[in-house]
């Protein structure tokens, strides 16, 4: 028997809202759609908004002013599901395998996202229709390209999500049953750097050692990031890092250490890292520098003598507190221009990016969140800081003034972007029962 709530988040999972490719567009507003339909019919007052990508929904309670707001936010986008025939089942028809729910999006965050609605579908039929809180849901489309029409929705709609506090489940669980508390995410920052060479691509014996090939010059350029123990050599670009405190080192230390897990879950044949800071250190607290795609010259079968005209590096930083990406994004330009060789033209164009989240798991809000895991989980609760990057959490902060809680349902192995991405029935029904223990410690 599969528990309420499962059916519909089945249903959000057929839908392909692949957020990055524009032919999924109608997809994408019909899950919107379909999630609005959903609200609707639990009685909320509902709006789809449109913006210059894709639609963000909210819906609401309503709201008396004898209580806290909260404001639940999730994102209906799923990321592309390529390599497809790395999957073992097709990813937008969801099967249930041990316990378990293979989709795109089951965990990132379709299945965090409903979770939540079912919980708030119980609540409501608890409370003959009433909720201990004033709510608001902000659910969007586009957290998978990095939420480009969020902050200049929130500044325009900011009387309208005015709130107490923020709410999110999109992040992870240390291990099965333990309740986990988010207090920190990485930031990000993206560029695509191009190097041109000659005006057409040239045969090698003809041509080569008197003109710059274009792919060398990208892998030096690459090779430039980082020194050999791993560390981000990038002038400047570790000004701002706010070191770790001591309670954190404890919090972190008392987990475990984390080097075999990590190794397991990544299947590389060794762990490779800046040297003097251990896995969690360099995943949740140092920022990165990594190659997301490299490409140039002939990739086809065999050999071909060829000098290519042009080539590529895509880029992506994490940033940690207090990395800004502006400066970051300053920094690494200096450096590529003064790292480039001769003989070629640089073009560095700048992607999107997102601010680094930081707060205090000890606040009155984010006590009344680790009672809720707590009466959710039981009595331990990890106080964790994640790598990933959910772009608008600071913008809560900076335009609605408002913290957010972590409050994570997804497990080390739901292969989150990957193949087979998939998520336990269990961790869904802990999230229907983590939603009603919050809001009513947060109403309380
Ligand atoms: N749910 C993730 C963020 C996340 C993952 C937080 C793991 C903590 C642990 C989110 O959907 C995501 O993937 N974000 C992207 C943002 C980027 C595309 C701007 C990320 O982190 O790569
Ligand atoms: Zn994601």
């Amino acid at each position: 028997m599969n528990p309420p709530g499962l059916d519909d988040l089945l249903t959000c999972l057929r839908f392909p809202s692949v957020s990055t490719d524009s032919r999924h567009d109608a997809d994408v507003r019909a899950c919107a759609e379909w999630l609005r339909s959903k609200l609707s019919a639990l009685g909320m007052t509902t709006e789809l908004h449109e913006t210059a990508g894709h639609p963000v929904l909210v819906a609401k309670n309503e709201h008396r002013a004898d209580r806290r707001t909260v404001l639940l936010y999730g994102h209906y986008d799923v990321q592309p599901v390529e390599p497809l025939n790395e999957w073992r089942t097709q990813p937008f028809e969801p099967e249930i395998r041990d316990g378990r729910i293979y989709a795109r999006g089951a965990t990132d965050n379709k299945g965090q996202l409903m979770a939540h609605v079912q919980g708030l579908t119980e609540l409501l039929a608890k409370g003959g229709g009433d909720l201990p809180v004033n709510l608001t849901i902000l659910f969007e489309g586009e957290e998978e390209i990095g939420s480009p029409n969020l902050k200049p929705f929130l500044e325009s709609h900011a009387r309208e999500l005015a709130c107490d506090v923020v709410a999110i489940s999109d992040t992870g669980m240390v291990a099965p049953g333990v309740g986990t508390f988010t207090y920190g995410l990485r930031g990000i920052a993206c560029m695509e750097v191009k190097v041109h060479g000659p005006s057409i691509d040239l045969h090698s014996g003809i041509f080569g050692g008197s003109v710059a090939n274009p792919a060398t010059a990208i892998a030096r350029l690459v090779e430039s990031l980082h020194d050999a123990d791993g560390r981000v050599v990038i002038p400047d670009f570790l000004d701002a890092v706010r070191p770790l405190q001591d309670w954190e080192k404890k919090a972190w230390a008392e987990l475990g250490d984390s080097a075999a897990e990590t190794l397991e879950l990544t299947g590389a044949p060794a762990l490779f890292g800046e040297a003097g800071f251990d896995d969690r250190e360099r995943r949740w607290a140092r920022p990165t520098a990594e190659v997301n795609g490299i490409g140039g010259g002939y990739q086809g079968e065999g050999s071909k003598t060829v000098i290519p005209r042009e080539a590529f590096v895509k880029l992506s930083f994490r940033l940690v507190p207090d990395q800004q990406p502006e400066a970051i994004f300053e920094a690494v330009q200096r450096h590529l221009k003064a790292a480039v060789g001769p003989g070629v033209r640089l073009e560095v164009k700048l992607g999107h990016f997102g601010m680094p989240y930081l707060t205090d798991p000890m606040s009155d809000l984010g006590q009344a969140a680790q009672r809720a895991l707590r009466k959710t989980f039981g009595e331990k609760v990890a106080l964790i800081r994640e790598g990933g990057s959910i772009p608008i959490v600071q913008a809560f902060k900076d335009v609605l003034s408002a913290d957010t809680l972590l409050l994570g349902l997804a497990l080390p192995d739901c292969q989150a972007h990957a193949p087979n991405e998939n998520f336990p029935i269990a961790n869904f029904a802990s999230g229907v029962s983590l939603h009603g223990h919050l809001m009513e410690e947060l109403g309380a």
